[in-house]
């Protein structure tokens, strides 16, 4: 299968670009990362990047008078890379309709909960404090409305009797970064397709199983 570039957006810490980066090199994931692009200049994930020899950019969004100015200088620093798939981690900016409407079926998100309970910040407090049994992280395509769309992958949790907002925090990024690399890999080998703004897994595919304990679950 022919190698397929990703670009992918950060605005901190860069786990899941190392977790991706990882799954690109070791060969799980047919792709490499053509640019990494933050809206903040001191990112941690940068300077990880930096060192790894990948190619970086920063947008700040702060230069730039409205949502609309920043999506179209942060949309001409993407095209520059003419990336296949445009892959958001733990980039906190909500994009303009436009802007997603240009990449629609290319623009992928993780988020920290099972959507669609606790979109937005702090889900892992939220999680707690709804008292649900059960937390988790979601792989999906970017719609307009924040944290929302069609659902590629969803991995899950149980909420311990101890847990806290960082304990829970760490086991959910744990998954998160098995499950990121696993449902793009899914992706980028057409399992599952867009259709009818659902997601459609071809015969003999199904997403991947992370349930229950073991978030290294089948692929
Ligand atoms: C991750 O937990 C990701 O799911 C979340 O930001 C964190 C980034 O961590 N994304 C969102 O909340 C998007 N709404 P990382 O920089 O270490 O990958």
């Amino acid at each position: 299968m022919t190698e397929q570039k990703l670009l992918l957006l950060i605005s901190g810490r860069g786990s899941n670009l190392r977790a991706i980066q990882r799954a690109c090199q070791n060969g799980d994931l047919p792709a490499r990362i053509s640019a990494v692009i933050s809206n903040r200049p001191n990112a941690a994930g940068l300077a990880w990047c930096r060192e790894a020899g990948l190619a970086t950019r920063v947008i700040p969004h702060q230069v730039y008078p409205d949502r609309a100015s920043f999506d179209q200088a942060l949309a001409a620093a993407i095209d520059d890379h003419a990336p296949d798939w445009i892959i958001l981690a733990g980039f906190m900016r909500q994009l303009t309709d436009s802007f997603v409407q240009r990449y629609v079926g290319r623009l992928i998100n993780i988020h920290p909960s099972l959507l669609p309970a606790f979109p937005g910040l702090h889900t892992h407090q939220h999680a707690l404090h709804a008292g649900v049994r059960w937390h988790g992280a979601t792989v999906h395509f970017v719609i307009p409305e924040l944290d929302a769309g069609p659902i590629i992958a969803q991995g899950i949790v149980p909420i311990l009797a101890d847990d806290n907002p960082e304990t829970l925090a760490a086991r959910v990024l744990d998954l998160e970064h098995q499950l990121y690399p696993q449902a793009l890999r899914h992706l980028l080998r057409g399992d599952c397709v867009l259709k009818n703004d659902r997601v459609v897994w071809q015969r003999g595919y199904q997403s991947p199983d992370f349930s229950g304990c073991n978030p290294g679950g089948s692929a």
